[in-house]
């Protein structure tokens, strides 16, 4: 029985429309991740946006429970039940049904479709809830309806948002195989297996705690896929099924240890994790230092630390890829599409966290040498934070030496990292928006964007909003605001691509942006501007060519990355202007310079080839079986528009070039990091790129001139070399030593200086600086010829003629100015006279 589609056709039979999982990466910004089936509903439930026609949905919605409101991370493994990740079936009524048919719809699945038999099932009601709990009497006899409090029976999607007291089914799985202590309806233990929760929406919470009525009660509930796949394949736990145990015997395998299930933790905690890890890594997320990266990171080391509990000290997680997806392939098709990235992308998280394993064990141990009874928190919130150390598995390693930890400290470190999370979390998602939006869309339900054709257009004025979204009945000259359009040409920042500007009638537009599906011009008004008002709007076009352009070259980008590094790659995010481009995407090392170069050709040999863009519109699941490429971050409609441009076939909406020829030409302008395993390129078209090259070639220009060479580069390697030299003979200038006496108080040096690389003039610069009164002349014998160089200062001496007399003995002759003078000579065998002469000579003259 394939309990996937048997829900979502029972469901579909009772009037909901089937829809596709959303993404892990919730568009609420107030999660880390979809946690329930409800989420992508949740401005739904909250009136936030129209209901949709029908009022009813369906789906299978892939969920995460590891980090927020609900966590279960610390349970994976330990309990048959609980997952970080797992398939959610759910049914939703937006202010349709409520309690009478929700009830109904569940008690006729699991009795009729799923065939459980019916003394084995068991229901709770929230205590306050008499209305449920006397439905739920036509069918269930009440000895097997429990009524709880908010503890048990109110469910909430996150600190804020949609809730309401819930309901319950659970299923008994016999006393014969759970005795324990808490295996009551009610208790902890596995006996009564709850499948199936029917929340009544019927509040809202704000963030001080507030509840404020729905507009409309409505209904959302989850049935967990897992629970119920294994009582249908007769298992008491999840692992046992069909869905985990090939992974588990594939960890059996890798270990060479059979899995035996009282012993069996670390298989479980692997299974579970190895599921979530491919999952979110599939769907574009990956491992970080924060936020859902840095959540994605705790899952895999703590299965790692687990695997090295069963003694695999080198990377196995990646091998286990090729089993998930073999499970959960059928189902979720980008999964075998990824796979070869995802099992990269473990594989060299595996590595690093195996290099910091021993020494999170090394820092136990030199704790363990100073602790008597208590462990240090500290410690332990260092072993779990840093070191990916669970805290239950710190005590593992503590219970034998009968040590306990300080839980006190652990905790209160725990709940600072836990606000701090959140902190970052909070407005890193899109903008939270309040408005008059609700009004707009009853009204309008949305406008029609006619900017792929039309760029001027004469439309009525819909409605206008202050730039808080307060509705308008006329907007001031001078004032800025926003104007809802019958039919815009104005494209709305979306898909990366920044909005239109351009001009409504003489009044500037600053920007274009949609807020559910109302697309809306921010401008600044030169003239007063009314609702009903007809109006011209017109795009700046040569703007929109320009992004265009860059939009295009995008896409092209990423079918050239895939080509050349690899289907691995995949889009994480992008950026489109009028004059630059930027694309960020997953590949685990910076890129050379050869595949640099190669990427930048094959973009401008797709540029060159000038194909005619073709746009398509189909289904998603027709799109996809044609290859085109889909984004995890987007919410694809029914149908979708499939841009081909030469090689490249993605889905996207946004504006384009014709022909690829328009492009002009590309240019890589920057390669950086973004985070672990995300690259970010930077390039520029068309004329951004005229301007980049010609900007390059004046520079150049300047660079030749300056040089007075032609040849830059190699002119620049001489002055290098030059600089080295210099560099080098200064170095050693100040290294030789000047022997000087003194006479009337004056230094005077006279040297023979055997180092060829050494510049004289330097030394006598350096010796004048040296001393008040000083007299020096220096010899050196330097390419078969001999340098003389002498300085004077402050004494009754003239350097010229000082080293003329010398330079004269030594066959040469030379002179100059009083304080510094040079001359060259050829008389080798003459230095020492010319030396000693020079001596004389300097004696007599200052003695005088
Ligand atoms: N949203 C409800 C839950 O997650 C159905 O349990």
């Amino acid at each position: 029985m394939d309990i996937r589609s048997e829900y979502l056709n029972f469901f579909k039979s009772k009037g909901h429309e089937v829809v596709f999982s959303a993404p892990l990466v919730p568009e609420d910004p107030t999660l880390l991740f979809t946690n329930a089936g409800m989420v992508p509903f949740k401005s739904i439930f909250t009136g936030e946006i129209p209901r949709p026609n029908p009022p009813r949905r369906t789906s299978c919605q892939t969920c995460i429970r590891a980090g927020g409101k609900h966590n279960d991370l610390d349970n994976v493994g330990y309990t048959a039940r609980h997952h970080t990740f797992f398939e959610m079936l759910g049914n939703f009524s937006f202010g349709d049904y409520f309690k009478k048919d929700a009830i109904a719809y569940a008690w006729e699945f699991v009795t009729e479709v799923l065939k459980l038999p019916k003394e084995k099932l068991y229901v709770t009601t929230h205590e306050n809830d008499d209305e449920a709990y006397e439905l739920w009497q036509n069918f269930v006899p009440k000895e097997r309806i429990y009524k709880f409090g908010d503890k048990d029976n109110f469910w909430q999607m996150g600190d804020t948002g949609p809730c309401g007291p819930c309901s319950e089914i659970f299923y008994d799985q016999g006393e014969e195989h759970f005795n324990g202590l808490e295996d009551y309806m009610g208790g902890d233990g596995d006996r009564f297996l709850e499948i199936w929760n029917l929340v009544f929406m019927q509040y809202e919470r704000s963030a001080d705690g507030t509840l404020t009525p729905l507009p409309k009660p409505s209904i959302d509930t989850g049935m967990g896929l897992e629970r119920v796949i294994a009582i249908k394949e007769g298992k008491f736990s999840n692992f046992d099924t069909s869905l985990f145990m090939p992974i588990i015997e594939e960890i059996a395998k890798i270990c060479k240890k059979p899995y035996v299930y009282e012993k069996g933790a670390s298989y479980r905690v692997i299974a579970d994790h190895i599921r979530s890890s491919v999952f979110l890594l599939a769907q574009g997320i990956n491992f970080d230092k924060e936020g859902r990266g840095y959540v994605l990171r705790r899952i895999l080391r703590r299965a790692l630390r687990h695997g090295y509990l069963l003694g695999l000290k080198k990377p196995f997680m990646y091998k286990l890829v090729d089993k998930v997806c073999d499970i959960m392939g059928k189902h979720y098709t980008y999964l075998n599409e990824k796979k070869d990235y995802v099992k990269e992308q473990i594989k060299l998280e595996e590595e690093r966290f195996l290099n910091t394993i021993e020494k999170g064990i090394e820092i136990f141990n030199d704790e363990l040498k100073n602790t008597k009874e208590v462990f240090s928190g500290e410690i332990a919130f260092k072993l779990y934070d840093t070191y990916g150390f669970p805290l239950d598995l710190t005590q593992d390693m503590l219970k034998e030496k009968n040590i306990v930890i300080d839980e006190e400290k652990f905790n209160a470190l725990m709940q600072e990292q836990k606000n701090r999370a959140k902190n970052s979390w909070k407005g890193s998602g899109d903008i939270s928006i309040s408005g008059d939006f609700k009004n707009l869309i009853e009204k309008f339900s949305k406008n029609e964007f006619v900017g792929y054709e039309q760029f001027n257009q004469k439309t009525k004025i819909l409605a206008l909003l202050d730039e808080n979204f307060k509705e308008l009945s006329h907007l001031d000259q001078g004032q800025i605001g926003w104007i809802m359009l019958e039919k815009t040409p104005f494209y709305p920042t979306s898909g990366g691509q920044s909005g239109d500007s351009g001009k409504i009638n003489q009044s500037e537009v600053l920007a274009t942006q949609k807020f559910f599906d109302l697309n809306l011009s921010k401008v600044k008004a030169c003239e007063k501007f009314e609702t009903n008002q007809i109006i011209e709007a017109k795009i700046d076009l040569e703007k929109r060519m320009q992004t265009a352009r860059h939009h295009s070259a995008t896409h092209l980008l990423h079918h050239a990355l895939k080509k050349i590094l690899g289907d691995q790659v995949n889009q994480a995010g992008s950026l489109v202007e009028y004059n630059r481009l930027r694309f960020d995407f997953s590949y685990s090392k910076a890129l050379s310079k050869k595949e640099l170069k190669e990427i930048e050709k094959c973009v401008n040999e797709m540029i060159i080839s000038a194909n005619k863009t073709k746009i398509d519109f189909m289904t998603l699941e027709e799109a996809k079986k044609s290859g085109a490429i889909a984004l995890f971050s987007e919410k694809y409609q029914n149908e979708v528009r499939v841009l081909t441009l030469g090689e490249s076939k993605e889905l996207c909406g946004g504006t384009h070039v014709e022909n690829t020829a328009e492009i002009g030409s590309f240019y890589i302008i920057k390669e950086s990091g973004v985070s672990s395993g995300i690259r970010r390129i930077e390039a520029v078209v068309s004329k951004a790129a005229l301007e980049f090259t010609q900007g390059i070639i004046e520079e150049l220009n300047d660079i030749k001139e300056e040089l007075k060479n032609n040849d830059a580069l190699s002119s620049i390697k001489k002055l290098k070399n030059e600089l080295r030299n210099s560099k080098n003979e200064l170095r050693n200038s100040s290294q030789i030593k000047l022997d000087s006496i003194c006479i009337n108080q004056t230094q005077i040096c006279i040297q023979k200086i055997d180092d060829e690389n050494i510049d004289i003039k330097n030394l006598i610069d350096e010796f004048k600086n040296k001393f008040e009164k000083s007299v020096i002349l220096l010899i050196q014998s330097k390419n078969e010829k001999i340098n003389l160089a002498a300085g004077v200062k402050n004494a009754p001496l003239k350097a010229g003629i000082l080293v003329k007399q010398a330079a004269i003995i030594l066959g040469g002759n030379g002179g100059g100015r009083d304080d510094f003078a040079t001359a060259g000579g050829k008389d080798f065998a003459k230095i020492d006279q010319a030396l000693q002469e020079s001596k004389d000579f300097i004696e007599k003259e200052l003695c005088k």
